[in-house]
């Protein structure tokens, strides 16, 4: 499947589920003097997760163009990108857990209208709790009740399964989606095992659902949102890498033309080189 294809069957999943389409926003972003780039999908939407309503309306979808610099110095590697983008589907205090886990499921396995991938392939993790919300046993019951498997469902800590944008904002627990990307499938594994094989990237995360109902501010949870809402970020390249069985987006059809230019123009012959040059190009042009 073309990354053409996987955008175009995540806008038409989620608009066919009643989200309307906005476009991706500026990179460099508009009234918020916070941060310099666009980082995340949630990003120009951070007024209305606080509260303010969307000209839209309460469901949202988007494939937002992001700029991180935090992982500058790890480009290179398979799977970090100064420029990539974030699909996402958004929840403004509309639907909450049933319906996001359900359709990120569906959208993922479904061979007609999503991604058709292997449900024997996924495995998910699940807020432990702590002394800002409590064990997420729903998000895991609803897992389980689609067919994940109890052995395929882990319970981590904060610092995996709770996303904010930065010390202040919306934020929340989240559950995360994995991928097998071994040839022979790893099966069951327990939760020391599966941390191994994200580890050494046989199992790569491939999607994040966030259930933003706290506010935090200057590192704190400080209390509950006015609204549940719903904040999810699947990356295209890591999507598009898994769909076209690449151990990396610089080898899928998102990167291959720049490849190719690069080897036309230089005599480059480190792939790490290559791959910094065309990170950087890519995000040049975006910014
Ligand atoms: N905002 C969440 C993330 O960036 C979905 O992972």
């Amino acid at each position: 499947m073309t990354s053409d294809e996987i955008r175009r069957r995540f806008l038409s999943f989620f608009k066919a589920r009643g989200h309307a389409v906005l476009p991706s926003a500026s990179l460099v972003p508009e009234n918020d003097p916070t941060v310099l780039f666009t980082t995340a999908g949630m990003q120009p939407l951070i007024p209305y997760l606080m509260g303010e309503q969307h000209p839209q309306g309460d469901k949202l979808v988007s494939i937002q163009k992001c700029v991180r610099t935090g992982d500058l110095e790890d480009i290179g590697d398979n799977r970090h990108f100064s420029f990539f983008e974030m699909m996402g589907n958004w929840s403004l205090g509309s639907y909450f857990k049933d319906e996001a886990i359900t359709w990120s499921y569906q959208f993922l396995t479904s061979k007609s209208e999503g991604l058709g991938l292997d449900p024997n392939r996924l495995y998910v993790t699940c807020f432990e709790g702590d002394t800002n919300a409590t064990k997420d046993e729903k998000s895991a019951e609803i897992w389980f009740s689609l067919g994940i498997p109890k052995s395929r469902i882990y319970f981590l800590g904060a610092e995996d399964n709770w996303w904010s944008p930065g010390d202040s904002g919306p934020s929340g627990p989240d559950t995360e989606m994995f991928y097998d990307m071994t040839k022979k499938g790893l099966g069951d594994l327990k939760k020391h095992e599966f941390l191994n094989a994200m580890q050494r990237e046989d199992v790569i995360e491939i999607w994040n659902d966030v259930f933003m109902e706290f506010q935090k501010k200057d590192g704190k949870v400080i209390g509950k949102l006015k609204q549940q809402n719903v904040d999810t970020g699947a990356g295209v390249e890591r999507i598009t890498a898994v769909m076209q069985r690449k151990q990396t987006a610089y080898e899928t059809d998102l990167f291959e033309s720049i490849m190719k230019k690069i080897d036309d123009f230089s005599m480059i012959d480190n792939m790490k080189q290559k791959r910094i040059v065309a990170d950087h190009i890519r995000t040049s042009v975006f910014l």
